[in-house]
């Protein structure tokens, strides 16, 4: 399979769903006959324990894949990490010592493509490669970003409670920077997205409307809120060729609990259909849509 597709999930904020996002969509392409690999660069091993798998049962994991480039440390190959997981998605999984690693990392040239290097072992046996990166900008996100095809940058509503667009832009010109190279603005998902018109995003619809019956100052407060919102959607589709607007949905909790991505749970839930459509935007954009499925 030559025509591999690599996804990094990034974004420097913590909480806005990368990990969600990286998982579910992974879950779709999954369920579409692929073969995907979900890597986890994020000490906190969301994405392990998201897929099922727990962390402090592993004897090798990415740490050892990122150590692999330092003399005196054991040669481990990104293959002998990879574990396969109760959904059919296999996993290099994460452990808390991959803290470890960044300090290492500054010390080397080369530092942002050892990803990509462990990668290229195990391009021939996947479709997709999924990246999920901490919130930082740290080496794990610059690896993700090096590695990847596309990135797919993740916005909640407390995203902008601040700055705003011009936060987002400050990340691109710091990554622009280090790199040499543009960050790929394809796709973006605003999470737990409460701004669209949908009515079935977030509070909106029937429960919108009892409130503005029942409790007409909250309302004009939520609508505020909402208008808010959608000045920032708007502002994101001037940067990003597609962006997506995932609902809230208790199920996306639910889910993690099971060790399962929404796609094998819930997916006629509202973020699972939009879950769905990310999958198929990743899958039209590559020309892959009903190649061996
Ligand atoms: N659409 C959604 N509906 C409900 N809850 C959600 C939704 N998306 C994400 N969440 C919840 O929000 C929290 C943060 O999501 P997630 O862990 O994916 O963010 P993250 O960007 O990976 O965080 P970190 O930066 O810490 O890695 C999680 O508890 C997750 O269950
Ligand atoms: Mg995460």
């Amino acid at each position: 399979m030559l025509d591999i597709t690599i996804v990094a999930f990034a974004h420097h904020k913590g909480g806005t769903g990368k990990t969600t996002s990286c998982l579910n969509v992974a879950g779709y392409l999954q369920k579409d006959g692929k073969n995907v690999l979900v890597v986890d660069c994020d000490p906190q091993a969301n994405a392990t324990t998201g897929l099922g798998v727990n962390p402090e049962a592993l004897e090798l994991s990415m740490y050892d894949v990122f150590m692999t480039v330092f003399e005196g440390f054991p040669d481990v190959r990104i293959s002998d990490v990879i574990v396969s997981t109760a959904s059919g998605i296999d996993l290099a999984p994460a452990t808390l010592d991959l803290v470890g690693v960044e300090p290492y990392l500054y010390g080397i040239e080369d530092r942002a493509g050892v990803l990509k290097e462990a990668l290229d072992q195990v391009k021939d046996a996947y479709d997709f490669i999924l990246i999920d990166t901490p919130p930082s900008m740290g080496q794990f996100v610059i690896n993700g970003l090096v590695a990847a095809d596309h990135t797919v940058v993740t916005l909640d509503p407390g995203t902008f409670a601040l700055r705003g667009m011009e936060a987002l832009s400050m990340v691109f010109g710091d990554v622009r920077e280090m790199l040499g190279k543009d960050v790929a603005t394809d796709f973006a998902i605003l999470t737990r997205w409460k701004g669209s018109d949908d009515p079935a995003a977030g509070s909106g619809g029937l429960a919108l409307f009892l409130k503005r019956i029942f409790s007409p100052a909250s309302s004009a407060e939520e609508e505020k809120e909402r208008e808010r919102l959608k000045a920032f959607e708007s502002e994101v589709r001037k940067v990003f060729k597609q962006v997506f607007t995932v609902p809230y949905s208790p199920a996306i909790y639910e889910t993690q609990q099971q060790g399962l991505p929404i796609s094998h749970y819930a997916p006629e839930s509202g973020a699972g259909r939009e879950y769905r459509a990310i999958a198929t935007a990743l899958l039209e954009r590559d020309g892959k849509h009903d190649e061996d499925v």
